[in-house]
């Protein structure tokens, strides 16, 4: 089954939209609430990222008795320095996104914690793809 879901650039109220979607499909196909709940997160936080950092973007979302896998990608500003990026407490997030909580720079490393494969890659003027996979 594949997913797509487009996201809206700062649109805080409706961010975290398509990963609420997703969960509700997942808890309809009974898949396990332990990867339901790995799932959500990283691809909230993935989501949420689109939002803040880049201009919105395109979510893909592909479910198979094996495994889900998310593939997150914008066309905003890119990653100068991904290892840095990664680093916990890393973040540019702007005033208004830190006045709605966000901005502890805390998201890709929960992302990486919470899938089995976590891929980012970006380009700097180009946009950045994040992709999640979490096993069943
Ligand atoms: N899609 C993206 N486009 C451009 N830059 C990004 C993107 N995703 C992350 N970044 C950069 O990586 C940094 C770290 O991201 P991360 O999600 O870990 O933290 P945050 O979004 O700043 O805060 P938090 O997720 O804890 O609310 C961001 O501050 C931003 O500079
Ligand atoms: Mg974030």
């Amino acid at each position: 089954m594949i997913l797509k879901y487009d996201v809206e650039a700062g649109e805080y109220i409706s961010a975290g939209e398509s990963s609420a979607k997703v969960k509700k499909i997942l808890k309809k196909l009974c898949i396990d609430p332990a990867v339901i709940r790995k799932v959500s997160i990283a691809m909230y936080e993935a989501e949420i990222n689109m939002v803040i950092h880049a201009n919105g973007g395109e979510i893909s979302t592909e479910i198979t008795p094996e495994k889900i896998h998310i593939i997150l990608k914008d066309d905003g500003p890119g990653i100068e320095d991904i290892d840095l990026a990664m680093t916990p407490g890393y973040s540019t997030a702007p005033k208004e996104a830190r006045e709605m909580g966000f901005g502890a720079g805390m998201g890709l490393v929960n992302m990486k914690k919470n899938t089995d494969f976590f891929k980012i890659s970006s380009e700097v003027g180009v946009g950045t793809t994040v992709e999640l996979t979490v096993l069943l």
